[in-house]
């Protein structure tokens, strides 16, 4: 009764059908904010108005992280998460169960999608500065996004029980191996074996059904309230919350983001479903990127394949991890001399002078003493976690590539075409021109964010407008 009284929420609408709907959407809100959150997230969240190409991703990637629940949810019905039966419950999926093999294909099309479409959404966060102040959280609940994707997609790579799930799991595990101390123990730990079998694919069917999926919501749930918090950034890199109309205290390069983005988002989806389905149907190997042909044939503990190679989302880091041999610890001790002594020239303070220096004579006795496996593995964790550090990495005056100047935009093609190359190589066997070359761009990917500061502050920029231009 109380409710009942409490002020009415106007929903417009005539006839009998729109009556009965405000009437439900009216007793809804008296008990839930479900208005206020339409409102806040929606048709009053102001987005600026010069979103373009690159802002698709964000809204595909939730669509494709649905795909993948729901196809999911629909494969757990009938796979067996047992060493003696995976493989052929995958084989049953795709023969006998009704449409099995369209969610099979579905999830595994979409496993790579997931990947090409955060991989482009992160560029386009590189390309406007949309880590730097005020969004540095929006960016590291993104890269813990990242990190917890890669895991997702690992585990449930073991799943099939095929050559390459079974030896892709075996190689990655045995390198924690590498560990000084702890290593051996570490890996049996993790695969609950001394090598990976049946307790292992039990534990991976567990993370990958429940746990990672379950962080993967919460995090995409603290992206989007961080995001609205702050607000979205453009093309320009220009905050549209500085100019606001007066009389209505909105943002005069804002529009409400439904319908306007809505529509635009649609459009979006009905492309990237288009080219989807064209993979999904057409071609879902993908010429052994989206499912290795050695996966094919059921895992066999006694069978190591000639060439192992990971999913191609993960081979710009696998390359970095073969690219460290014992030659290249000379390179990685001249590169740690290097950058001590460009940080000495910018630090005044005596002690923390003193301190540089201890530390860089302490980690070159340590790369010497430690195995250059176990700096593999640990150039290969940093390439993929130095991400988290743009927000303070850039110095650069303005946010957007459009009014950076030319060292800047120079490093982030060179950027991209290295993270390219390596993740070709990782895709190939090794030979000593293959491992030369990922070496060099291995050094070039950490020089992109370890010179940033620098450049970035060096370069020439242009000034950024007060409103956005479109
Ligand atoms: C499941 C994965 C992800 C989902 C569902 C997701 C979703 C979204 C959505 C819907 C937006 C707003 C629309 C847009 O700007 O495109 C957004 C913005 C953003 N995302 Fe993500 N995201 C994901 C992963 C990531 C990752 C891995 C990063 C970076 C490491 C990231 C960084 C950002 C940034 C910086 C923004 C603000 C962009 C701007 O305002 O210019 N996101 N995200």
């Amino acid at each position: 009764m109380a409710a009942a009284q409490k002020q009415p929420v106007v929903f417009t609408g005539a006839g009998p059908l729109n009556g009965a709907v405000s009437g439900v959407l009216t007793w809804v809100d008296q008990r839930f904010p479900l208005m206020s959150l339409w409102r806040d997230h929606l048709a009053e969240y102001y987005a600026p108005k010069n979103f373009n190409f690159w802002y698709y991703f964000g809204s595909l990637a939730m669509l494709v992280l649905v795909m993948q629940i729901a196809t999911g949810i629909f494969l757990t019905m009938h796979y067996k998460p047992d060493a003696a039966q995976a493989f052929a419950s995958v084989e049953y999926i795709m023969r006998d169960v009704p449409g099995g093999w369209l969610i099979r294909y579905m999830h595994s099309t979409g496993a790579s999608a997931f990947f090409i479409v955060v991989y482009l959404h992160m560029f386009r966060g590189l390309l406007y500065g949309s880590y730097r102040k005020p969004r540095e959280l929006i960016w590291i609940f993104g890269m813990l996004i990242y990190l917890s994707l890669m895991a997702e997609a690992f585990f449930g790579y073991l799943l099939p029980w095929g050559q390459m799930s079974y030896w892709g799991a075996q190689v990655i595990v045995n390198l924690f191996d590498a560990l000084p101390v702890i290593g051996p123990d570490l890996s049996t730990w993790i695969r609950g074996d001394f090598v990976v079998s049946d307790a292992t694919l039990n534990r991976f069917f567990s993370f990958h059904v429940i746990a990672i999926p379950l962080v993967l919501l919460g995090l995409v749930a603290a992206h989007i309230m961080a995001l609205h918090e702050v607000g979205s950034n453009n093309p320009d890199g220009v905050e549209i919350k500085n100019v606001k109309d007066p009389k209505t205290g909105r943002p005069v390069d804002g529009i409400p983001f439904h319908p306007y983005y809505t529509v635009k988002d649609t459009l979006g989806v009905v492309v990237f479903l288009i080219v989807f389905c064209v993979f999904m149907f057409f071609m879902p190997e993908g010429g052994g990127y989206l499912l290795e042909y050695n996966n094919f044939i059921p895992a066999d503990p006694l069978k190591t394949p000639p060439h192992i190679a990971p999913v191609w989302y993960f081979t710009p880091y696998y390359s970095i991890l073969r690219a460290v041999t014992e030659d290249f610890m000379w390179v990685l001790a001249a590169g740690i001399i290097g950058y001590a002594v460009l940080l000495t020239m910018t630090v005044r303070n005596d002690l923390l002078k003193l301190a540089l220096f201890v530390a860089t004579a302490i980690a070159v006795v340590l790369l010497f003493r430690i195995d250059p496996k176990v700096w593999g593995v640990v150039l290969m964790g940093t390439a993929s976690m130095i991400f988290f550090l743009l927000p303070w990495l850039d110095q650069s005056p303005v946010k957007s590539i459009r009014y950076k100047g030319a060292l800047s935009k120079a490093a982030l093609t060179v950027f991209v075409i290295v993270f390219l190359i390596l993740g070709y190589l990782g895709t190939l066997t090794v030979t000593e021109g293959r491992t030369l070359l990922a070496q060099f761009c291995t050094l070039i990917y950490f020089a992109f964010f370890l010179l940033m500061p620098w450049y970035s502050r060096m370069d020439k920029t242009r000034p950024e407008p007060e409103r956005v231009t479109g």
